[in-house]
């Protein structure tokens, strides 16, 4: 990457796509890449607000002393320690000799354990101000909108929200950097999955953080990954505020297990019944197939869920059980769900996905049912109930 772009006036995108990395934090594919977006302020202060990757980083110092033009960095504001906005930290202490680095408390215990770093610290705390001349900055303590240490930092003059991982996506900024010129299609499946993948466990804590920002005019959110937003806002607003409330679509996902093809025709059977009763939006996934990050991304989306699995040893299928967990761990909300499976010897899948309602809370909107060996007619009939009780709740 060579180029920075101006956001407002003397404020600076100087992010870079990475294109490389397979999976997000190791897990996550990035089928379409991600941006870390780092912003340089070129006031009578100079202030950078978060780096990127440190793999990522390319000719990244470079470009913050090309906008320089000769002039020292004054500040580093660290919004966020996630080595995907930490990473070029060391390399900027180093190389701007007396860089002050802003944080809170939380952040320079990250920064200690991280590098050693202990002096040129600059500790903030909720609502404090930083003035660069020109632009007047506020902090605002945000925990848990990724990490504990995180925070914002509001820019009171041109009322520019720096807002670290919220409002953030998946997908690499491919010439566009704002929401103006870009076509958001491309954006906001990607924008949905970051959210449910990464952000989506600590929803409450998104909700604490709207509540803080409420009455705050912001003009522009200048996130950490994906577009700035600088035209219309309210909608990444609109969107997250839905997301974290677990408000979701008219839509059934269908998650199966299947060894030989057995529980696989019961999930197609439900989906023709739901079909029949009126559902439109009807996803059906292969859990041996379909990436978990995908199926929390439709999970998320729709309002109803119908899981399958097979008998696998007694217990449910291992992948069925490792997106239990992990929808378990994301503190799944707000579903209409339904369960099924199917058994040769003595069961075990459904069984198992009963605990999976006790550790969620959720309500099934009828008893699951079970098929012993293969479907056929008869013994599909009786999910015919499942796909009626589930279309009529889903339209509620
Ligand atoms: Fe983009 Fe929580 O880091």
């Amino acid at each position: 990457m060579y180029y920075t772009v101006p956001v407002v006036g003397k404020v600076h995108w100087i992010g870079v796509n990475d294109r490389r990395k397979r999976l997000f934090e190791n897990m996550w594919p990035l089928d379409r890449g991600v941006s870390y977006n780092s912003y340089l302020i070129v006031d009578d202060k100079t202030a950078l607000v978060d780096t990127i990757e440190d793999r990522a980083a390319g000719n990244y110092i470079e470009r913050i002393e090309k906008l320089l033009n000769g002039r020292t960095l004054d500040y580093l504001i660290i919004n966020h320690m996630e080595p995907d906005h930490s990473g070029e930290i060391k390399a900027i202490f180093d190389h701007f000799k007396g860089v002050k680095l802003v944080g809170n408390s939380k952040t320079f215990k990250m920064v200690e354990a991280y590098w050693g770093i202990k002096e040129n610290l600059h500790v903030v705390d909720d609502g404090d101000m930083l003035d660069l001349g020109h632009h007047k900055l506020k902090f605002v303590m945000t925990p848990w909108v990724h990490w504990p240490e995180t925070m914002m930092t509001y820019d009171t003059t041109d009322q520019i929200l720096f807002s670290g991982d919220a409002f953030g996506s998946f997908g690499t900024l491919d010439g566009g950097i704002f929401d103006d010129e870009i076509n958001f299609d491309f954006f906001e499946e990607e924008m949905r999955r970051y959210y449910s993948n990464i952000v989506g466990k600590y929803s409450n804590m998104v909700q604490k953080a709207f509540a803080k920002l409420k009455g705050v005019p912001v003009k522009v959110i200048a996130a950490t990954h994906g577009p700035v937003w600088r035209s219309n806002p309210s909608k990444v607003l609109d969107l997250y505020d839905k997301w974290s409330r677990y408000e979701a679509e008219e839509g059934v996902v269908i998650v199966f297990a299947s060894m030989y093809g057995n529980t696989e025709e019961i999930a197609d059977y439900i989906g023709r019944k739901l079909c029949e009763n009126g559902v439109k939006n009807i996803r059906i996934h292969d859990v041996s197939r379909t990436h978990i990050s995908h199926l929390i991304n439709e999970i998320w989306k729709y309002k109803g869920l119908i899981l399958g699995s097979c008998a696998y040893n007694s217990q449910m299928f291992p992948l069925m059980e490792q997106l239990t967990r992990e929808l378990t761990h994301m503190g799944i909300k707000n579903k209409q769900l339904g369960l099924f499976g199917s058994y040769s010897w003595n069961g075990g899948g459904v069984k198992n996905l009963m605990k999976f309602i006790e550790e969620t809370e959720l309500e099934l909107v009828t008893e699951p049912c079970e098929v012993y060996g293969k479907p056929n007619e008869e013994k599909l009939a009786q999910y015919d109930v499942l796909a009626k009780v589930m279309a009529e709740k889903i339209k509620q």
